[in-house]
């Protein structure tokens, strides 16, 4: 693809790209692309968009090329509300709260690097492992396939940019088929009457004893749940730690009143979303800012744009924690209406117990060089953040 707005809204600084395009080209037609698609940029059409689900559907993948027969975030009601259905008992603030410890341990563990004097790359030492573990935890990996699960993680979400295709399928059938053996150990427990453990795959199981699941929507909603709760959060926590580093005065403000740091989360999700913006395929001819779109066209509602409209924020450009609360939490990071990211609720814990440590610990992390950009233009985030701490 031939450089475009789209790529400029993914630069190290997206101000300028997001601009261009709400101003210039708010129906931007990306034609360098195939399949060329459209882009809506402005927070009034992304919002109209993510309202018209029965128009604007996900079952031909929310990404750029057309992928059918997937599920949850790739397909639409009566599918998707039947998969959410189950999935939603998962992220409940009550399991959050029984989450919170065992994530406060992980994170713990990882920290212990910037202990002491050093210098890496904070991508490789904590953005990514923290997430991969996270989710193990909530779908039940056993802490001895951790390591396995993390190598899978890796495999997969590298090849989101294009990395080794045979690794990326030999990590998705291997992830498949360990999710399968998870079932395969809770329908024994089932059998004989034993306790399951408190986990996504024990309630998906169940949901399957029960007719609501099929086994292969197993094994692809946890494989989902890894793609899409992997890198995002990688990349909010490499973000916010950057963000830190070239503006310290946010650090100190938020060590002088650490009451800020849920809105702090919030406002690096609107100022930096991880990803930058999804797509919908409209099932019939429709109007979109006075064109016809013909049916069956590819349409990317920008969030990262919308997040950043002057007709929406105040100031849109800088990062402020006193924003309003009513309106903090109304960006567009996680989506709208019925695919709102199902894992909000973990993202925001990760986020918030990395920026309580970061905030709480004595280290200063200092970013040493301008990370590179993640390959993918609808995700937004750093392949590795070059850092020293002392
Ligand atoms: C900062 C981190 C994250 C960001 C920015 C993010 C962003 C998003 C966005 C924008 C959507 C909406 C998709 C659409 O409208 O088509 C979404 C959906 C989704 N997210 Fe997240 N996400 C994050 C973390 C997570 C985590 C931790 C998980 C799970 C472990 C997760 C799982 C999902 C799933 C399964 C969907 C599809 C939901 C549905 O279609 O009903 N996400 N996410």
């Amino acid at each position: 693809m031939a450089y475009s707005h789209i790529e400029r809204a993914n630069d190290l600084e997206p101000s300028d790209g997001h601009r261009i395009l709400r101003e210039e080209c708010p129906l931007h037609h990306e034609e360098n692309f195939d399949p060329p698609f459209y882009v809506v940029s402005r927070h009034d059409d992304v919002l109209g968009i993510l309202k018209s689900p029965e128009i604007w559907g996900n079952s031909d993948g929310p990404g750029v090329f057309y992928q059918r027969g997937g599920v949850l975030g790739s397909t639409d009601d009566p599918d998707h509300a039947r998969q959410r259905q189950v999935l939603r008992e998962v992220f409940l603030p009550s399991k959050m709260r029984l989450l919170e410890k065992r994530l406060k341990a992980i994170r713990d563990d990882l920290w212990k690097t910037f202990e002491k004097p050093g210098e890496g790359d904070f991508v490789e030492l904590f953005a990514f492992p923290f997430p991969a573990l996270a989710i193990a935890e909530i779908l039940g990996v056993n802490p001895n396939d951790r390591e396995k699960f993390h190598k899978w993680a890796d495999d997969i979400v590298a090849g989101l940019g294009g990395g080794d295709l045979k690794l990326v399928d030999k990590a998705n059938h291997e992830l498949w088929d360990y999710i399968d053996d998870l079932v395969e150990t809770r329908l024994t427990l089932i059998d004989q009457g034993d306790q399951l453990p408190d986990d996504a795959i024990s309630t998906m199981t169940i949901a399957f004893s029960n007719g609501d699941l099929s086994r292969r929507e197993i094994q692809r909603l946890g494989h989902q749940l890894l793609v899409a709760g992997h890198e995002t959060t990688a990349s909010l926590l490499a973000l916010m730690v950057y963000r830190l580093s070239k503006q310290p005065e946010l650090l100190e403000e938020l060590k002088n009143k650490p009451e800020l740091i849920e809105p702090a989360v919030e406002e690096f999700l609107r100022f930096d979303s991880p990803v930058q913006g999804l797509f919908r395929t409209n099932s019939k001819t429709c109007p979109v800012r006075n064109s016809m779109i013909s049916a069956g066209t590819k349409l990317q509602a920008m969030f990262a744009s919308a997040n950043r409209d002057p007709e929406m924020w105040n100031d849109p450009d800088s990062i402020r924690f006193d924003r309003d609360p009513r309106l903090a939490r109304q960006h567009l990071a996680f989506g709208w209406g019925v695919h709102y990211c199902i894992g909000a609720p973990l993202a925001r814990l990760e986020a918030r117990l990395a920026l309580e440590k970061i905030v709480a610990s004595n280290t200063r992390i200092e970013v040493l060089e301008n990370p590179p950009i993640s390959p993918p233009f609808i995700l937004r985030g750093f392949t590795e953040l070059k850092v020293k701490w002392n």
